[in-house]
């Protein structure tokens, strides 16, 4: 590593070429390998991320047959360019030539399946590559030790330590298959050195114009290559086939979880928890075992969540618990308490101290402040003020078979066990239902209806009256 001596301040200008345009064979799947997700993002997205950091100019992202998917995912924070031809990694480079050429001084080159190289190594990189260029290099990079190569190139060097060639798995002498210097395929080039050269790189014998080529041949134009060895191997976990996903999901999620324990949350098993890259959690928040955080999940200071728990695109205040419960796309404020067996759907708010029991369900529905659902409860489209007590099985009836309709129960209402909300219906402030009534008309402020179909007590046509 540099001491702050040898600092040499970044190049100005970076340009980032980003390869996504493989076939992905080794996945076997529909969908491009760079669209496969990790931790609630996809591969490409790690790279962009990465390239953001690194430069204030979007990449060029590489595409090929899948450049519609691709564009969908990143939009216009990447600019792209387009390989018809699969022809290899140095060929994929040259498709970025015409946009790239004769703009910054220099070009970071990397692969869109390797979503687990920190920004610190990258930095590491493009120091290196300063210091390089400083005596004439062209070319800088970073590898890695490790014995098992997972298809990787290996780093040839001289008696002396010079890198002299990257040679690919396939093309190894049995020799050179035991290097245990492998290359993750993380470059720095001077950028007219780059584009100058692309072209001079030969066909190999699997037809295809290896990047890894442009080793040897600044080598053989007498420029050293500097190729500095980054220290944590789990850095360079190349995706090519769903074990790798895997294996990278792993080293991810440990990450992340190590990041959120950092920052002030309890998890109580680190081993079965589950944090997508993509939530936020506040301090003193507590996750317990097998609990799934997923999306643009979020929650504030001090929860509790879990047991056995997944959540979703969700957001939780400060202070909630969540036990044993599914909730999705719901927007959860302070002091609720959750489960356990509850399910919150898409459009679900509880407001500030609501409590959710055991078997509820809510979907598309407000609940005011203070509400209360204990037991066994569906609410669909509806929209309940503060402090309304929801009776064991009660039930909005809101579809028809056809229409789906709202049900509006206003402040303090009392609904009582097993009623049926027949909607479009709505309760006045202060109602109350008894025990298995079937709600079919509006109920006013303040009146008790019972029975079936529900009636006034007083009404003139209850019978029961
Ligand atoms: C490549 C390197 C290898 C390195 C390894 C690290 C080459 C020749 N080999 O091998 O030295 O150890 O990565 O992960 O570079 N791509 C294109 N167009 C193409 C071919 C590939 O855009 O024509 C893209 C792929 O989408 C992928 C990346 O380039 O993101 C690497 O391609 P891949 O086939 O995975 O190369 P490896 O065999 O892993
Ligand atoms: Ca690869």
């Amino acid at each position: 590593m540099p001491t702050d001596k040898q600092r040499v301040s970044l190049p100005p200008e970076v340009d980032v070429v980003i390869l996504a345009a493989g076939e992905s064979t080794r996945m076997h799947s529909n969908t491009p390998k760079v669209l496969h997700h990790l931790a609630g993002r996809p591969l490409i997205e790690y790279s962009v991320r990465l390239a953001n950091a690194l430069s204030a100019k979007p990449p060029v992202v590489v595409v090929g047959r899948e450049a519609d998917k691709i564009h969908d995912v990143l939009g216009d924070r990447a600019r792209y360019a387009q390989q018809a031809q699969r022809l290899g990694t140095g060929h994929a480079v040259m498709q970025a030539g015409p946009l790239l050429a004769g703009e910054s001084q220099t070009t970071l080159v990397f692969y869109a399946d390797m979503p687990l190289v920190t920004e610190a190594s990258m930095r590491m990189l493009l120091e290196i590559h300063a210091r390089n260029a400083t005596t004439g290099g062209v070319l800088s990079m970073l590898t890695f030790e490790s014995t098992n190569p997972r298809g990787f190139g290996r780093i040839v060097r001289n008696t002396a330590g010079d890198v002299l060639a990257i040679v690919e798995e396939a093309d190894c002498t049995p020799e050179q298959a035991r290097l245990t210097e492998l290359n993750p395929g993380l470059y720095c080039y001077r950028a007219d050195w780059l584009w100058e050269n692309l072209d001079r790189i030969p066909v190999s014998r699997k037809g295809e114009y290896y990047l890894t080529d442009l080793v040897g041949i600044a080598v053989s134009q007498g420029h050293r290559v500097v190729a500095e060895k980054v220290e944590d191997a789990t850095e360079m976990l190349g995706i090519n086939t769903r074990v790798h996903l895997a294996e990278a999901e792993m080293v991810l999620r440990q990450r992340i979880n190590r990041r959120w324990m950092e920052a002030g949350v309890t998890l109580l098993d680190p081993a079965t928890t589950y944090i997508d890259d993509t939530v936020a959690l506040g301090r003193d928040t507590l996750i317990h075992p097998a609990t799934h955080l997923r999306g643009a999940t979020c929650a504030g200071d001090g929860c509790e969540i879990g047991p056995n728990t997944y959540v979703e695109d969700t957001t939780l205040g400060q202070n909630c618990v969540v036990r044993y419960s599914v909730l999705e796309q719901a927007v959860i404020e302070d002091d609720v308490d959750i489960g356990p067996y509850a399910h919150l759907r898409k459009g679900a708010h509880l407001a500030q101290g609501v409590h959710i029991g055991n078997f509820g369900e809510v979907k598309n529905s407000y609940l005011g402040p203070g509400t209360k659902m204990g037991h066994f409860s569906y609410l669909g489209d509806a929209t309940l003020g503060r402090d309304v007590n929801i009776g064991a099985g009660t039930i909005t009836c809101n579809f028809d078979g056809v229409n789906k309709h709202p049900t509006v129960i206003a402040d303090g209402v009392f609904v009582g066990s097993d009623t049926m909300l027949v909607a479009p219906v709505t309760l006045g402030e202060g109602a109350r239902t008894g025990a298995g009534s079937v709600v079919t008309h509006d109920v006013p402020a303040g009146e008790l209806v019972f029975g079936v179909p529900a009636r006034p007590r007083s009404g003139p046509d209850n019978p029961q009256a």
